[in-house]
């Protein structure tokens, strides 16, 4: 049994931080969440909401004040442009007294994962989730539409991850021993090509779903269509038309840290299929 802590979660209203602070709850610690829109941020009653912005650095000592552990993310606006100010917000975290932080990796350079990286003032753990299993959401629209799914590429193999089990794992390395300068690649149970996930979200909604395979030049176009920018188009070229290793490799990562087993998709559908069914 661990004692309570309170820990600060920022990116706490994105689809990882609201897990974070669920698995924070659920461990009996206490939390403290950053916003920039407090009014809008819809977080559970027991969370203590604060309002600041990450590229205000200055502005978030008062949030840092008591806490002994930190989320990080690793941008902070449109696009996910790369924060500039990780080093400012690691110098303020330590001189406040935090002990621990995880850092949501961001799939590219961070001046903040490379400062937390160097410091060996903290104990840090960088989080290095595949892809999220919430990604499907993005078929919601298609699906309640139309009965469809576009996508190029359908038979790539993806270990994909469920969200709450990134925020377990983050809970653990904030609040227990044992997880310094780790960096965990987390994966979920089991690989599924495009058509096994199509499938199981059909057979939880009790409706067949099409899966109509895209073209290389149809996927850009409907990404652009759909306001991605040409950064976030080039990564999903790459890792959907060239997966690496570590996104189609299953790992036991998330049962070494929690103690349970990683969470399957046919969970994560459970748990979602309101969103793909009509009248939602
Ligand atoms: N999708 C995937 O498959 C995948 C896989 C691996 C890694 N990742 C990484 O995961 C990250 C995205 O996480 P997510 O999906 O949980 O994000 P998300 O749902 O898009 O949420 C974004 C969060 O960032 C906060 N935020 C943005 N700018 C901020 C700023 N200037 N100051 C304070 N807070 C700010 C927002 O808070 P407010 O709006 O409340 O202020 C919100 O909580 C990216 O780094 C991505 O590279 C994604």
């Amino acid at each position: 049994m661990t004692q309570t802590q309170k820990i600060l979660v920022t990116g706490a209203t994105g689809t990882v931080g609201r897990q974070v602070v669920a698995e924070l709850l659920d461990r009996g610690h206490a939390v403290r969440a950053l916003t920039r829109d407090a009014a809008r941020a819809a977080l559970p009653a027991a969370v203590e909401v604060v309002q600041g912005d990450l590229t205000d650095p200055e502005g978030l000592v008062p949030a840092l004040e008591g806490v002994t552990g930190i989320h990080l993310i690793t941008f902070g606006g449109a696009f996910f442009a790369p924060l500039e100010t990780g080093p400012r917000i690691l110098e303020l975290a330590r001189a406040a007294g935090v002990r621990r932080v995880t850092v949501l990796h961001g799939g590219g350079p961070s001046l903040l994962e490379d400062a937390v990286r160097a410091d060996d003032g903290v104990d840090w753990t960088v989080l290095m989730p595949v892809e999220f299993m919430a990604n499907a959401l993005e078929w919601a629209d298609g699906i309640v539409a139309s009965d469809v799914v576009r996508e190029p590429f359908v038979s790539r193999l993806s270990a994909m991850v469920h969200e709450g089990d990134i925020g377990a794992v983050a809970a653990v390395a904030l609040t227990e021993e044992g997880h310094a300068g780790q960096e965990y690649v987390i994966t979920g149970p089991e690989l599924l090509t495009v058509g096994d996930k199509v499938a199981a979200i059909a057979a939880a909604r009790g409706r067949d779903i099409a899966l109509v395979e895209l073209t290389e030049e149809q996927a850009v176009a409907q990404w652009r269509a759909a306001g991605h920018s040409e950064d976030v188009i080039g990564f999903l070229l790459e890792a959907y038309g060239n997966t690496p290793e570590v996104g189609r490799t299953v790992l036991d990562t998330v049962e070494k840290v929690t103690g349970r087993p990683a969470l399957t998709f046919g969970r994560w559908v459970a748990e979602h299929v309101a969103a793909f069914t009509k009248g939602r």
